[in-house]
């Protein structure tokens, strides 16, 4: 390569260079062990001292150029690594979110949460008791006897400790007055179990409890409250309720509670005034102090409400079905 010729060349060839390794590359060419310049170099050996002189300078000159080209060049593809990288990263503020979305409250959560609501403002306590019960508590003490068919493997999860999942709220009541002295005014709703699972029945659900003992509380006492409940609750002024006599071990008298929708009837629960063997239980004199207890079943007062037809509807977590209530 003529001395001429080395800076056009060089230039030409880091232009080529895209990234800073073949500029390396490129640069061997030139200032490397065996580039251009340092044969120019080796060329100076064979020419009189006086020339030598001269044309060293030449070669330095050049060789100064090529380094300049040289640290232009680095510069230049450092600049360009640079921009690309933060042209990678960069992060445009003013593009819209990605919003996750607000939730709302389960339809259930959203019937007990008025339950509570509407009893609180009658007077009602809200109480609570554990979802792992004894036998004692789920039956005993509520005067079910060893043979009553609730005992029975078809409608109690036991588990393996002897205890179970409670069928109803009933045991709270127990759990309450063994506390408390009367009067008593409480509601208990939660998650009570039961082997059982079609359209109307879930292995799971909820139940409200309600406990009224006082002097004087009678059967008319818990028609008014709950009829009274109904009424705020389904906002109809109109509604009914009627009893039927049933029973219960821990009521006496007992009866199954009906409310009026649409031509005919719904029942809605069970009731009765407390048993005295329940109060004698927690050591209270039924001579002196009687009461009443109900149980509701939250999820059909909540498809009722909001007219669900398929108790499944509100187990399955399906946010088509969910949104709805947000
Ligand atoms: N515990 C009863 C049930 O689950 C309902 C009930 C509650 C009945 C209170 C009478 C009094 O069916």
């Amino acid at each position: 390569m003529n001395l001429e010729d080395i800076l056009d060349e060089a230039r030409r060839d880091f232009a080529a260079a895209a990234t800073l390794p073949a500029l390396e590359q490129a640069k061997a060419r030139f200032v490397g062990k065996s580039g251009a310049i340092t044969e120019q170099m080796k060329g100076l050996g064979k020419l009189e001292p006086e020339q030598r002189k001269e044309a060293g300078a030449r070669i330095n000159q050049v060789k100064d150029g090529v380094e300049a080209l040289l640290k232009e060049r680095r510069e230049a593809i450092q600049a360009e690594e640079l921009n690309k990288q933060l042209a990678a990263e960069s992060l445009d503020v003013t593009l819209p979110g990605r919003s996750a979305g607000l939730g709302g409250a389960h339809p259930v959560s959203l019937t007990l949460k008025r339950i509570e609501q509407l009893f609180a403002s009658i007077g009602f306590a809200v109480a609570d008791g554990p979802e792992i019960e004894t036998d004692f508590y789920n039956f005993t003490a509520l005067n079910i006897p060893d043979n009553h068919p609730a005992r029975a493997m078809h409608d109690t999860f036991y588990l393996a400790d002897g205890t179970l999942l409670r069928t109803h709220t009933s045991p709270v009541q127990v759990r309450f007055m063994e506390n408390q002295k009367p009067p008593i005014k409480i509601i208990a709703p939660g998650r009570v179990y039961r082997v059982d699972s079609d359209a109307t029945h879930s292995p799971m659900f909820h139940q409200v409890e309600g406990l009224w003992i006082d002097q004087h509380i009678s059967f008319a006492h818990l028609k008014g409250v709950v009829q009274d409940f109904l009424q705020r609750f389904f906002e109809r002024d109109d509604l009914q309720v009627r009893f039927r006599p049933s029973f219960f071990p821990f009521t006496e008298p007992s009866a199954e509670m009906d409310m009026s929708w649409g031509d005919g009837w719904l029942e809605i629960g069970g009731c009765g005034m407390v048993h005295p063997n329940v109060l004698g239980h927690v050591g209270i004199d039924s001579e002196k102090w009687q009461g009443f207890a109900f149980g509701l079943g939250v999820e059909r007062l909540a498809m009722l409400r909001y007219g669900v037809n398929d108790l499944r509807m509100f187990f399955e977590n399906d946010m088509r079905f969910l949104k709805q209530f947000a």
